[in-house]
């Protein structure tokens, strides 16, 4: 049955020399409605789109819409592209070549109808990116950086030039020339990029609405006021130093760099922090909690001298500040804080011969537990180095985590979790994404591109810096 069609997707027969030219080369597990919906690709004749105008905005991919797209598609690309005798992309058996050139209407029309009947199908999608990639690394050349944090699903990381944890995706965006850089992680990272940009670079993000909790649990507004309500007890400009950590906007940093401060990462934060505090006699530290306090540990910061800032309830017990040498600020990641010390407590119970390494950024009652604790690369670089037969229980997200299972069997890897945490902003990014934006460079169009003024830039581009230099050393 599949490919059987003599219809144009408008109704109209192919004709000669429109034979579709299928090849196989990759399939979707069966999904609902067996046999329901199909896609095919194949070659028409030239012209056959001609005349025919883009129609958007249909929450359906009816075939006449995707037929009508594709005829844009046909001219920037090449004459392959998806048939449709179907009223949904959302089941599809076999996947054909020539798909990934019709990627760039992809998402208009793909993603709501696969969305609105719920399935995806990973093996088109990760066929679609891998051809669009080698396209645009063959036009763009050196002219494209494809960067990807740890934690985006295993198709972009497989596209990236290089993965990485935070720090090293900042390093590697600072140190390139491409003219484009296309950041997959979430927007505060593409944004850092941005910020350490070169004149003429771009920053392109496949995602724009890719967030993060600790990101959003603070803004330049509640900062000024944490900042006025210190000013009541001493003068914070001569007493406090701010450091943030890059899970912040830019207009976070922004405050960070014009008050002498510094960002850090979760790599650096011990490192930035002990420079802050060499700087000034106390320390304010935002947005993680969590991070903050693990750190503050490590440096032997006593408990009695670290107060918690909540902008939701400003304590009024201003006199607080004046003793305290670390003020935090009241934010978590969603995806951390579900790492509970019952986890650790069950797998030395359960599994007597695993250790347990977690991010920073859980509960400094599970980290105290832990055996081990840093950035997504240390925990990369501790699990791949150990010796064959090791077993790890691993805290942090959990695309990271079955990565890690997957691509060293000579060790054992699980989630210190019971249900695993991933971290939904992150998974955002799909491949039809990505394949949109090189697609659009491919055309000549710049998607999503991620800009940030001047006067904001320019002081954040001071706390990032001081931050790269003090991890120089
Ligand atoms: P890393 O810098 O360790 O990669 O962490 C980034 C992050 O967002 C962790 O949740
Ligand atoms: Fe932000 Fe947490 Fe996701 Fe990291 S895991 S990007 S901190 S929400």
């Amino acid at each position: 049955m599949w490919g059987e069609t003599d219809k144009g997707v408008l109704g109209q027969p192919l004709g000669a020399g429109a034979a579709l030219e299928e090849e196989a080369v990759g399939k979707c597990p069966p999904q609902r409605e067996e046999g329901a919906e199909r896609v095919t690709v194949g070659k028409f004749p030239e012209g056959y789109f001609e005349g025919l105008t883009r129609e958007g905005g249909s929450r359906e991919a009816k075939p006449d819409h995707l037929a009508r797209d594709s005829s844009r598609t046909i001219t920037s690309f090449s004459r392959s592209f998806v048939v449709a005798n179907t009223s949904y992309l959302g089941h599809c058996h076999r996947i054909v070549k020539g798909f990934a050139m019709c990627l760039p209407w992809v998402p208009g029309y793909v993603r709501p109808a696969v969305r609105a009947r719920g399935v995806k199908c990973e093996a088109m999608e990760r066929i679609v990116v891998t051809d669009v990639v080698a396209e645009a690394r063959r036009a763009l050349g050196e002219r494209l950086l494809i960067l990807a944090h740890h934690y985006q699903r295993d198709e972009i990381v497989e596209a990236a030039d290089y993965r990485g944890d935070s720090l090293e995706l900042s390093r590697r965006a600072a140190a390139s020339d491409a003219r484009w850089i296309v950041f997959c992680g979430v927007h505060f990272m593409a944004e850092t990029a941005a910020v350490l940009a070169k004149e003429g670079q771009r920053v392109l993000i496949p995602r724009e609405d890719a967030g993060c909790f600790l990101a959003h649990s603070i803004d330049y507004p509640s900062l000024m006021e944490l900042w006025r309500v210190l000013s009541d007890v001493m003068d914070p400009d001569e007493e406090v130093i701010p450091v943030a950590y890059v899970n912040t906007t830019a207009d976070v940093k922004a405050f960070v760099g014009e008050k002498g401060g510094a960002c850090c990462t979760s790599s650096s934060a011990e490192t930035v922090l002990r420079w802050a505090f060499s700087r000034r006699p106390r320390v304010l530290f935002v947005p993680d909690q969590y991070l903050g306090r693990n750190t503050a540990r490590r440096l032997g910061i006593p408990e009695e001298e670290i107060v918690v800032w909540d902008p939701r309830f400003p304590d009024l017990d201003r006199e607080r500040f004046a003793r305290a040498r670390l003020i935090l600020w009241r934010g978590t990641c969603n995806v951390h804080v579900r790492f509970l010390p019952e986890d650790v407590r069950r797998v030395r119970r359960e599994r007597p011969e695993a250790k347990v390494i977690v991010h920073p950024e859980c509960r400094p009652e599970v980290v105290e537990l832990a055996d081990e604790v840093g950035s997504t690369s240390y925990i990369i670089k501790t699990v791949t180095t150990s010796p064959p037969g090791s077993v790890w229980a691993v805290g942090t997200e959990e695309r990271l985590v079955s990565r890690l299972a997957k691509e060293n069997p000579e060790v054992e890897v699980f989630s210190l979790a019971e249900v695993p945490p991933f971290c939904s902003y992150m998974s955002l990014t799909r491949p039809e994404d990505l394949g949109a934006i090189l697609g659009g460079l491919l055309s000549g169009e710049e998607r999503n591109v991620v800009e940030v003024p001047p006067e904001i830039r320019e002081p954040a581009r001071l706390s990032l810096e001081r931050m790269l230099e003090i991890t120089s050393k």
